[in-house]
């Protein structure tokens, strides 16, 4: 029997890639080892910004160590870098024996199986950017019992300026409903109570498939599983969500009032130099018919900093939209160049200095708000389903809120997998503390 080990980077679709090949991993019969005992070491890669590329490639230079040694172990590279550089790698890492784009996932358990018994290495990469070989399973081997997610979409087709997406995971395709809600039930079966449904934009699903559903369509039925306790969806685009999607929101109660709604940047101008398809007022509609319905919604957001022509003005504008929206959380990040995407080429690159001072400046100002906002829930009786130990703190177990807010209590083991009244006593910029109310 071999062992597989594998290592996952990037975000939620990757997490749920990683997932779905260790349920078939284990379904071929192979074992799950750490790095060092491992026979394959798979990573699951990411190219959304240089620095996550630097990171797999230092990955792939200490794993050459104990290759060198012992002949072990082959790495597999696989996802959105292994797309974009994959090839590139077989000179440079001899240990690298098989490498394969997001849509070929599917292939590759079945090729690591030849990796024992064959020489040579095996390239599996997305030769044209609408095929998908699948991995055929929801992700049953997963961090917590209690909470999967579910891909509904494959690619994107919007073609921000600054992002990569586009040209690693191909074109945009949603997959069929009945494929999607078989998942969520075989997750729910298997224990999941919380669902997030993932996509690149997934307020786009369905406009490419002739007979629907639309996305609110689609949240309308996957809220129907039976058993299902709560239903998320990332990462919604402002410039294609729609107000039915609200309206699902509130006829169907398990569907979380917790938007991720990305901004990237408080300038019109900006916006439009980035693609984006709305301005900063549009925007705010949006938001206004999620607050209207739920005022206590979570509402998280992106922004980049230092987008090549971001001038003083354009990134004040972008802290007073943190103001202005006031999230509970805001992913950050200094644009990075990414070719063959648009603004690669774009003048007026701004300096790497000045993209470090705006990224201090609107954490520390987000910090700040989510600060109030966390304060301000002291006191409040929320309700927190408790997935397992908290990463710090002994004695302490965690949970999240509807809204998506990690919430710290003393407990044990026995409210894993529960719903439990908590009253907030606590709130620092990150995190909730309370304590555990009788039922
Ligand atoms: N589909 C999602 C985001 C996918 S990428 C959306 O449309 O919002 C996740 C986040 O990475 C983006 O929201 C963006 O903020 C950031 N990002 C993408 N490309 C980037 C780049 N070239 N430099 C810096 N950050 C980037
Ligand atoms: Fe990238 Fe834009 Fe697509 Fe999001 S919507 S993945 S930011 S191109
Ligand atoms: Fe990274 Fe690919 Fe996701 S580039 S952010 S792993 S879609």
């Amino acid at each position: 029997m071999h062992q597989v080990c594998v290592k996952v980077y990037g975000c939620q679709m990757n997490a749920v890639d990683g997932d779905r090949l260790k349920t078939v991993f284990r379904s071929r019969g192979w074992g799950f080892a750490g790095e060092e005992e491992a026979d394959l070491v798979l990573l699951v890669t990411c190219s959304i910004r240089e620095k996550a590329e630097q990171k797999i490639l230092s990955e792939l230079g200490r794993l050459g160590k104990r290759w060198r040694k012992t002949g072990l172990p082959a790495v597999g590279v696989v996802g959105c870098m292994a797309q974009r550089i994959g090839l590139s790698l077989f000179s440079r890492y001899p240990w690298v024996r098989l490498v394969a784009g997001p849509r070929n996932l599917g292939r590759v358990p079945e090729t690591a199986d030849l990796l024992f018994s064959e020489t040579g290495r095996f390239a599996l990469l997305d030769e044209d950017p609408v095929s998908v070989h699948d991995l055929e399973t929801p992700g049953l081997v997963r961090a917590s019992k209690w909470r999967a997610y579910v891909s509904i979409t494959h690619g994107c087709d919007n073609f921000c300026t600054y992002c990569i997406v586009p040209y690693v995971r191909g074109r945009f395709q949603s997959r069929p409903a009945e494929a999607i809600l078989s998942d969520v039930k075989a997750l729910v079966r298997d224990g999941a109570l919380d669902v997030t449904l993932l996509g690149q934009n997934v307020n786009s699903y369905g406009k490419d498939l002739p007979e629907g559903p639309s996305f609110s369509e689609l949240l309308a039925q996957v809220a129907e599983v039976e058993g299902l306790a709560r239903l998320r969806f990332v990462t919604s685009h402002p410039k294609d969500f729609t107000r039915d999607i609200v309206r699902e929101m509130v006829s169907h109660p398990v569907i979380c009032p917790s938007v991720n709604l990305p901004l990237q940047s408080g300038s019109d101008r900006i916006l439009a130099l980035m693609n984006r398809g709305y301005t900063v007022a549009e925007y705010a509609e949006k938001i206004e018919w999620i607050r209207e319905a739920f005022p206590d919604a979570g509402i998280t957001s992106d922004l980049i900093v230092g987008f090549p022509g971001e001038t003083e003005p354009d990134f004040e504008a972008s802290l007073a939209a943190l103001e202005r929206f006031r999230y509970d959380l805001v992913h950050t990040a200094a644009y990075s160049r990414r070719p063959p995407s648009k603004a690669a080429d774009m003048e007026d690159q701004v300096e790497p200095r000045i993209k470090a001072v705006r990224l201090n400046a609107v954490n520390a100002l987000q910090r700040q708000i989510a600060l109030e906002i966390n304060r301000g829930l002291e006191g409040k009786t929320l309700e927190v389903l408790f997935e397992g130990p908290a990463e710090k703190g002994e004695g302490l177990i965690s949970g999240r809120t509807v809204s998506d807010k990690v919430v710290l209590v003393r407990g044990t083991a026995a409210e894993y997998g529960k719903i439990r009244k908590v009253r907030i006593e606590r709130g620092d910029a990150w995190s909730l503390f309370g304590a555990l109310l009788e039922d």
